[in-house]
């Protein structure tokens, strides 16, 4: 069995990574938060301690995973974002070429400026937050020294339940909460990610020598608004829960950080490879709903 190391895979993405490679891969799974009992603690930002256990495991192949997606703390945590998303990926990419071993790394829709409709893998990305920012630069550092490299760039990611942290998690835990309206903003567009066919993808790649950047979002071009009301239909709650647009400026406080007007990707590049084994978004949401359970 080929090793692999997953570096920060104790989020939302690690755990699809866990269960879609664990049967075929020895893997090395680890984090600063141990939350699970497959994962060890490792910190990647200290290169040392990082470079000693790619050193002891000695994988065929590094997928640097985690990072600070909070585009608040990274706005007010400068030096913690760049550490964390930036110099970390910079430890792995040095790493990567002392072992002679290929290296993954997961970027972001949001590195793009917003003001096209939608992205394919050759459009020039101009972030406009800190954390977009660190996520491009650490992109752009593996672009230019890596020698054997795979960048992926996922979009509104969804998956993990109780690891979600991100839009239809808000959703669900309003749903839970009760919430007869939700406020959903109607100037905000993307594709959804769901972290399972993104580890698919993912593995579907690995073992071919097609390095490079690659778009990797679910199929479908979308809204914040369109995704809400989808949520509501699946679970049957469209007729019990209204669903209100409002414009970003309602979430100023909140959410104080700008985000781009569109975050939506398409996966040009994997089209052309014949390599897109993505679903489209809206079936992936029913498949990851199936699950969900509103009285927890
Ligand atoms: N979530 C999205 O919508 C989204 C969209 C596009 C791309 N991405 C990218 O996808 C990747 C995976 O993100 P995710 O959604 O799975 O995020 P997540 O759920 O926040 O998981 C990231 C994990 O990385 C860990 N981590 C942070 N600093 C670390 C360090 N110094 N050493 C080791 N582990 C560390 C985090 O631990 P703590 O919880 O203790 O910080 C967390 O467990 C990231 O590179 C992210 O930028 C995410």
């Amino acid at each position: 069995m080929k090793k692999i190391i997953i570096a920060g895979a104790g989020g939302m993405l690690g755990e699809a990574f866990y269960n879609e490679f664990k049967n075929d891969y020895n893997l090395t799974c680890t984090d600063i938060d141990v939350n699970e009992s497959w994962l060890i603690y490792n910190d990647f930002r200290n290169f040392e301690s990082y470079k000693e256990l790619c050193y002891k495991v000695n994988p065929d192949i590094l997928i640097h995973l985690g990072a600070h997606t909070d585009l608040e703390f990274c706005e007010v945590n400068r030096e913690e974002a760049y550490n964390t998303n930036t110099i970390s990926v910079e430890n792995a990419t040095l790493i990567s070429n002392e072992l002679d071993i290929p290296l993954v790394y997961v970027s972001t829709a949001g590195i793009f400026d917003g003001k096209k409709d939608s992205y394919d893998d050759w459009d020039k990305p101009n972030p406009l937050c800190v954390y977009a920012r660190t996520k491009y630069l650490g992109e752009e550092y593996v672009v230019k020294n890596c020698r054997r490299y795979f960048v992926f760039r996922a979009g509104w990611m969804m998956g993990g339940h109780k690891k979600d942290k991100k839009f239809i998690y808000k959703i669900i835990n309003q749903i839970k909460a009760g919430a007869k309206e939700l406020h959903v903003v109607d100037d905000k567009n993307g594709t959804p990610t769901y972290t399972v066919d993104f580890a698919r993808n993912v593995k579907h790649l690995i073992n071919k020598d097609l390095f490079g950047v690659y778009n990797l979002v679910c199929g479908g071009l979308t809204s914040r608004f369109e995704v809400a009301a989808e949520i509501l239909r699946i679970l049957n709650l469209d007729s019990k829960i209204k669903l209100q647009k409002v414009n970003s400026e309602h979430f100023a406080k909140e959410y104080f950080v700008e985000r781009p007007k569109s975050e939506r990707l398409v996966n040009k590049k994997l089209d052309l490879r014949g390599l897109n084994i993505m679903r489209d978004w809206k079936e992936a949401l029913v498949e990851y709903l199936s699950d969900v359970n509103l009285n927890e």
